[in-house]
């Protein structure tokens, strides 16, 4: 079935990255339905990641999110979320490289925190995740916005 995902390209990562990656996603067959610079507020960060609140490095990643600015995107495509996580790799670049050395985190990831981008984990939390960032959208303000 055709999906949505959100993905996040996360602060700190170069203008010339960012835009590669981009072309990489539309290489990959995904619609860019929706797609937005914002920086996050240490509320929305906390809120985004609420499901990683017990852990260790909860704080350093709220830090890090919070950093600059992150691209948003809402990502559409058959098998959207499986797709772009596939894409992404595992979250740590150095389990990435053994066994997706393809993957965006593979290649350009600095380390199991600041692994550049991010994607929903389930097609339950893509719709969470895009009401979190994307919300006040609608296809009405589209279209009044262009
Ligand atoms: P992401 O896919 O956005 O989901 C949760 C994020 O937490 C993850 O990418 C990393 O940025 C970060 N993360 C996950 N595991 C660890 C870890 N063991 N140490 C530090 N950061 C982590």
């Amino acid at each position: 079935p055709t999906e949505c995902t959100l993905a996040v390209i996360k602060p700190d990562t170069s203008e010339e990255l960012r835009e590669k990656i981009l072309e990489e996603i539309q290489v990959a067959g995904f619609t860019i339905s929706q797609q937005k610079e914002m920086i996050l507020s240490n509320e929305m960060a906390e809120e985004f990641y609420t499901q990683h609140s017990d852990k260790p490095f909860f704080n350093q990643l709220v830090d890090y999110m919070c950093r600059g600015p992150c691209t948003m995107l809402i990502l559409s495509k058959e098998d959207a979320v499986q797709e772009w996580r596939m894409m992404m790799g595992p979250a740590d670049p150095s389990m990435a490289k053994e066994t997706a050395p393809g993957s965006l985190r593979a290649r350009f990831a600095k380390d199991i925190l600041e692994n550049i981008v991010h994607g929903s984990s389930s097609l339950h939390h893509a719709q969470e995740e895009i009401q979190l960032i994307f919300g006040g959208f609608s296809t009405k303000s589209q279209v009044m916005s262009t």
